[in-house]
């Protein structure tokens, strides 16, 4: 059998050779697209997607098809905590042995029930967006007083518990956000969070024109790297470093086409859930994934993603 050292080395090799696992390694599952708020940078509208939330049932049928994946992100366009199934559907994935991850707002955190559940629950992490740590309306998510303290307590209450449950802060850099970045790390920081996890901004579909100067992108991860913080903070930037620039041929390819699956609403299978949630390619209820995922649809996907993303900027430092 080989040792856990070669299968990390033969993937890392797998990603410079740029060859596609067999199975997707995570499935980022359209859970809702109900929403509590209305971000000016979120593409939500552009998609015209079926406003509705997933049933546990629906979610059953489909965790019961998805053998051979390693995560699953409750995600979509909306929030995953407005799905009243939202914890029944964690504790089945959490069963069928997925890590399960889920991307929120926070909003629902004041609603005593939703964070009771959330304490118990056994959901491996919760990533909370969050664009600033003030009140001021920045075409993000703003991370309100009352949503910081509920994030802070919710990681003091999994601590207290003895659990490992992870909390990670994402956020996105623009124009009207990157001043907020290092106050946000810190204050991540200071809570005893376990991540801040820095995007790119998608100008596909967004509300606002926000795209930043790259310089000024880079000297901002710069600055974050040289602060050498000790909350762990991912940047774009790092996916591209070293060999992994060749990994993802200088930029031009998308690792999320090689990493991650998405499946929607109705268990259609689409390349992406950040710039194709509407081009599918199968139906996970029907189709077997593995197939979909090696199919020539999704080969041709790979060969010509650079052309058929051309609009997504969101792994895409351009110089
Ligand atoms: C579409 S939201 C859905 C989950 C939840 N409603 C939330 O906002 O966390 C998923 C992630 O996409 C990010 N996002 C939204 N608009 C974006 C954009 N234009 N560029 C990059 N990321 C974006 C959000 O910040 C969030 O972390
Ligand atoms: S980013 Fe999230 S919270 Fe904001 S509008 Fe989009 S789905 Fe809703
Ligand atoms: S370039 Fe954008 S739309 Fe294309 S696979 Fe990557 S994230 Fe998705």
């Amino acid at each position: 059998m080989p040792s856990k050292a070669s299968i990390l080395s033969m993937s890392a090799l797998n990603k410079v050779l740029y060859r596609v696992p067999n199975m997707p390694r995570q499935v980022d599952l359209m859970f809702t697209n109900l929403c509590n708020l209305d971000c000016k940078m979120c593409p939500k509208y552009f998609f015209k997607l079926k406003e509705k939330h997933m049933t546990f049932a629906l979610f059953k049928k489909i965790a019961d098809r998805l053998s051979g994946v390693e995560q699953i992100s409750f995600i979509g366009y909306g929030e995953p905590l407005l799905n009243p199934d939202f914890f029944k559907s964690v504790e089945y994935g959490k069963k069928k042995g997925f890590k399960i991850t889920a991307v929120s707002n926070g909003y629902m955190l004041g609603t005593r029930k939703v964070f009771d559940n959330l304490v118990k629950s056994d959901i491996d992490a919760i990533r909370f967006s969050i664009e600033t740590v003030k009140e001021e309306d920045v075409g993000g998510h703003v991370g309100s007083k009352k949503v910081l303290e509920n994030i802070e307590k919710l990681k003091k209450e999994w601590i207290r518990l003895g659990k490992k449950n992870k909390v990670i802060i994402n956020t996105v850099v623009y124009k009207e956000t990157h001043r907020n970045i290092i106050p946000i790390i810190e204050w991540a920081e200071k809570a005893g969070l376990d991540m801040v996890d820095i995007a790119h901004f998608n100008k596909l579909g967004a509300k606002i024109e926000s795209v930043m100067e790259l310089e000024k992108e880079l000297r901002l991860y710069e600055k974050i790297e040289k602060r050498g913080f000790a909350i762990p903070v991912a940047t774009l930037y790092d996916r591209y470093k070293g060999i992994r620039k060749m990994a993802f041929r200088f930029m031009k390819k998308c690792p999320m086409a090689f990493d991650d699956v998405h499946i929607d609403i109705e268990g259609g299978i689409s390349p992406c859930i950040c710039g194709l949630p509407t081009t599918i390619f199968g139906n996970v209820l029907k189709d077997d994934l593995k197939q979909v995922w090696n199919s020539e649809k999704f080969r041709q996907f790979r060969n010509n993603q650079e052309k058929i993303c051309e609009k997504c900027t969101l792994f895409k430092l351009y110089s």
